[in-house]
């Protein structure tokens, strides 16, 4: 039976760790995955965590299943995150979340609830995007188009271009928007076009699906829930598939959510019933210990500013990291301007490096970027920026 299984390529994102873990080279650099690095190049356990970890440890007194919704408490402040507090949102009832494994698996979650309940059938897609985007919808059975959003000519956004393509859209279709810190790109949406791209949504009753999964990366926590509540302020209904992976440090615990927001609480219900559903046959419900991490932390006065400032001293490094790699590179004698590396947010700059010059990076000097040209700077430290941009520099 498996002699017919031909072979899959490799991922774009995971598939460059494979490759960086076999390199025998000592002084080899990953910039390929979205993972966060400190100073000394490690991915340390957020002291948050361990004090939430260790309270938990204390306490737990059983590990029975949870609901097919995950940790209640969990649900309640990934709302609140979402939304702000006393949101218009949760007053009238109108959001249900349920707990889901990572950023992915709520993405997947929420497009097999859209194929199974809804009539929406087509999903559209930023270019570029995420490279697990069109695989996640695809496998779930969606159709994928593709908006225009960012020039390489001009490192910006389009957005006439934007708005041009999605005038093409469908009612009942779905548009993905990235909350903040746009992946690959790290250029984000103003908040007069966030206002424009809502009003969109509302006249020709498209379905915004937001991947939110740098809360707190870009300028802030609140700061960048701007624009989801500002669409969420315009549109009757909305989905938002969220991750704690980054922010709270918290990847390999696999802890994300899907929100579903409904014009009414009677419709969230029957919304959520079948979302529930959806889990159920997948993975029946999640893991725990992500769900009670978050949530302990962010019940705790104490914990939740110990993690608001560690998530700062994150954001505060990687915005360092940016101005010292225009600095080098132009050190190095780059001609090329790279100052809109500085621009862009979250953990990732679109670097305008092509396929040959990403090879070259790899084969000849170690150095791991995605073949889109997407760098992870949250990867850089004072440490390699040196031999990245002398490399760089080459390649050029
Ligand atoms: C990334 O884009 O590098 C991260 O979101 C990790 C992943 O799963 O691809």
């Amino acid at each position: 039976i498996f002699s017919t299984v031909s072979q899959a390529p490799a991922d774009p994102i995971l598939g460059l760790t494979e490759a960086f873990k076999a390199d025998p080279r000592q002084d080899k650099v990953n910039l390929g995955v979205g993972i966060y690095k400190d100073e000394a190049g490690q991915t340390p356990v957020l002291t948050s965590v361990k004090k939430a970890e260790a309270k938990l440890i204390e306490i737990e007194k059983s590990k029975s299943y949870l609901g097919i919704e995950g940790v209640q408490a969990y649900n309640r402040a990934v709302q609140t995150l979402l939304f702000g507090q006393d949101s218009d949102i949760t007053t009238h009832d109108r959001a249900r979340t349920a707990q889901a494994p990572g950023g992915t698996g709520s993405l997947r979650m929420a497009a097999e609830f859209l194929v199974n309940n809804t009539q929406s059938s087509t999903i559209w897609l930023s270019n570029p995007t995420w490279a697990n985007h069109q695989n996640i919808f695809s496998s779930a059975g969606l159709s994928i188009e593709s908006y225009d959003y960012y020039v390489p000519e001009t490192q910006n956004i389009d957005f006439e271009a934007m708005l041009t393509s999605l005038a093409n859209a469908s009612a009942g279709d779905i548009v993905l928007l990235h909350g903040c810190c746009h992946n690959p790109t790290g250029i984000d949406l103003t908040q007069a076009q966030w206002q424009v791209i809502g009003q969109l949504c509302l006249d020709k009753q498209l379905l915004p699906l937001f991947d939110f999964a740098y809360q707190g990366f870009g300028a802030g926590i609140e700061e960048d829930a701007q624009g989801l509540r500002t669409v969420a302020s315009l549109v009757p209904e909305l989905i938002i598939a969220n991750s704690f992976s980054k922010n709270f440090g918290l990847y390999n615990e696999r802890i994300g959510a899907v929100t579903i927001v409904a014009e009414s609480s009677e419709s969230a219900s029957r919304a959520f019933s079948q979302l529930k559903k959806t889990i159920r046959s997948s993975y029946s419900n999640p893991p725990a210990h992500g769900g009670l991490i978050v949530a302990t932390i962010l019940e705790d006065a104490a914990l939740r500013s110990e993690w608001e400032q560690e998530l700062t001293t994150m954001r505060n490094r990687i915005a360092q990291m940016r101005a010292l790699f225009v600095q080098m590179l132009k050190d190095e004698g780059v001609q090329r301007d790279f100052g809109f590396i500085a621009n862009q947010n979250g953990m990732f700059s679109f670097s305008g490096l092509d396929k040959a010059q990403v090879t070259q990076l790899r084969e000849e000097f170690g150095i791991y970027i995605v073949g889109s040209g997407r760098i992870s700077v949250a990867g850089l430290t004072k440490d390699n920026l040196p031999k990245v941009c002398k490399a760089i520099a080459h390649v050029l």
